[in-house]
């Protein structure tokens, strides 16, 4: 009975019988839409993927899925990475599909469709939407992120007047495709691929390119073949694939944010991964993409160097060449022939891009179960540094006082800001890159030490330390600092701690409240009652694991 409503439905939509019985039918899952500019081209890309999918004698069905454009959605895109998850998940789960083609690449549909897709676990590959193109701005290539970050500090100094802005502001996003340096989105396509969910070189092709079409279709007809090999995440997705991508995402030098995604798409999979083992990862494998925040090139460079199958070529004694990969042969197998065209942009081992490492993870009274702190995109005078806290309580109040002519502040100030955690803010937005003070800008000022349970853009550098934890909100520590408090980091050693006894910590603890939630409904109100701390990847408990989803009953 069932069947046949699905016969029948298919044929109100105009398609003959023969265009669809025995054959695989695959969702193209689409994170387009008009308010995510890093997709625009998903809807041809997607046209693409359908012919492939026709090629190899599939049957494809688009269905659109959460767009999540970083810069569009109110708070922060990251509240809503676990809805596209599960929505992911139960597209899948609902409706009659063999096989998906995910298409996304803006930061947090990266994580997003890979999360649902691995616990729905059927044949799935990762269709990521390309970086952007460079532009040119006084004879220096110039990209998103990194560029808007300095640009705007030299706008607030008043050393860009309105006039040039207004010509730079289109100047850093020239085409449609995922930022062009090595933030969040870059990131974690290319993770993703050493992971093995994309065709090799799959994630460094300009979304502009007309390879990138080619490569669209390819993964069309691929994931054909990969429903009839029953070739799903569980088959391939292993521990052997986590070492690859954590490998990579050193070597790229690659955002903070990854550490989350990275611990909660390995949670869908019932794999365990620590802070720990990135930090032990992050000594031994060097920087070696030159490319923004960490170095000084964009995403279209490192694909003519040859792209990710060169970065993971030169780092091959690090990886695990024998994980599965959706081609069906070993990620060895997929890089045997890649070779670097361009040292300048992709090093070797010994010729590192940056003397810090991509990620540190640090521990200490402020964070007992850690934070994380970028080294390569900070600068080296802070890795060893004391410094007075000047703490805020809100982004409201940094936001309203950080620029006061009459802040006490200097450079070695420590700035602090509370309550920008998954669940204080919540969702855990990009604060996590505090502004440096006016006063300082305009006295020359471009980096100081920030401390905060926020995250911070993947584009973005500077010594910041994120993703505190526990954050504030649920008691943290972090909490009870005070403006004067002083703080140490030290990152050789990995520690930060206020230097403030435990019966003071008691004291103020004592006295602390536990903020008021505002959110009595809807999804922000799941979020805070569901998300877990940085350290555990902030997935929703309930979706942790990869314990079997019963059926539904159908008749
Ligand atoms: Fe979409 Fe950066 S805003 S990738």
């Amino acid at each position: 009975m069932r069947s046949f409503a699905h016969r029948q439905r298919l044929q109100q939509r105009g398609l003959r019988r023969e265009e669809f019985l025995d054959r695989p039918v695959i969702a193209i899952v689409n994170t387009w839409s008009d308010l995510s500019p890093c997709h625009a081209h998903l809807r041809e890309r997607a046209d693409a993927v359908r012919r492939g999918i026709l090629f190899a004698g599939g049957f494809p069905v688009e269905l659109p899925a959460l767009s999540l454009g970083e810069v569009m959605v109110k708070p922060t895109t990251m509240l809503y990475r676990n809805f596209l998850a599960m929505e992911t998940e139960e597209l899948l789960r609902s409706h009659p599909v063999d096989g998906a083609v995910l298409l996304g690449g803006c930061d947090k549909t990266t994580p997003g469709l890979l999360m649902g897709a691995i616990s729905m676990d059927i044949p799935a590959i990762y269709c990521p939407a390309g970086p952007m193109l460079n532009d040119r701005y006084q004879g220096q290539s110039v990209g998103a992120g990194t560029h808007t970050k300095k640009f705007w500090d030299e706008y607030v100094a008043g050393n860009i007047k309105q006039p040039e802005w207004i010509k730079l502001e289109a100047k850093m996003t020239r085409s449609p495709g995922t930022c062009n340096t090595m933030g969040t989105a870059s990131t974690m396509t290319s993770i993703v691929e050493a992971m093995g969910f994309t065709l090799p070189g799959a994630a460094s092709i300009p979304a502009m390119d007309s390879g990138h079409v080619r490569m669209a279709s390819e993964s069309g007809a691929r994931i054909v073949e990969m429903v009839w090999e029953d070739l799903k995440p569980s088959r391939f997705f292993t521990r052997d694939s986590l070492i690859n991508g954590i490998a990579a995402y050193m070597a790229l030098g690659g955002s903070t944010n990854a550490a989350i995604h990275l611990i909660a798409i390995a949670g869908r999979a019932g794999l365990k991964l620590t802070l720990d083992e990135m930090d032990v990862a992050a000594r031994r494998i060097p920087v070696i993409a030159n490319l923004f925040p960490a170095g000084d090139k964009l995403m279209e460079d490192f694909f003519y160097a040859g792209g990710m199958p060169a970065l993971l070529q030169e780092i091959r004694s690090h990886l695990a060449l024998g994980a599965l990969t959706v081609t069906g042969k070993s990620l060895g197998e997929n890089i045997a022939s890649a070779e670097c065209l361009d040292r300048e942009v992709i090093r070797s081992v010994d010729r590192p891009v940056a003397p810090g490492a991509a990620l540190a993870v640090l521990r200490g009274n402020i964070c007992p179960d850690g934070a994380v702190i970028k080294p390569s995109a900070a600068s080296p005078k802070f890795f060893n540094h004391v410094g007075k806290a000047l703490v805020f309580e809100s982004s409201a109040q940094m936001m309203s006082e950080i620029h006061r002519a009459d802040l006490d502040v200097d450079e070695n100030t420590v700035l602090v800001l509370k309550y920008g955690g998954p669940v204080g803010a919540p969702g855990m937005p990009e604060w996590g890159n505090l502004p440096i003070p006016k006063k300082l800008l305009q006295q020359g000022v471009r980096d100081m030490v920030r401390i905060s349970d926020a995250r911070m853009s993947g584009t973005h550098y500077g010594s910041c330390v994120v993703h505190v934890s526990p954050e504030a909100a649920v008691g943290g520590p972090l909490a009870l600092l005070r403006t004067g408090d002083m703080i140490a980091i030290n990152i050789e050693a990995r520690t930060l701690n206020a230097e403030v006894s435990d019966e003071e910590f008691a004291r103020r603890r004592s006295a602390w409240k536990s903020p008021v939630c505002i959110y009595e409904r809807g999804f922000t109100r799941l979020y805070i009652e569901h998300a877990t701390q940085a350290h555990l990847g902030c997935d929703f408990d309930f979706l942790m694991g990869n314990a079997p989803t019963p059926e539904p009953p159908i008749y």
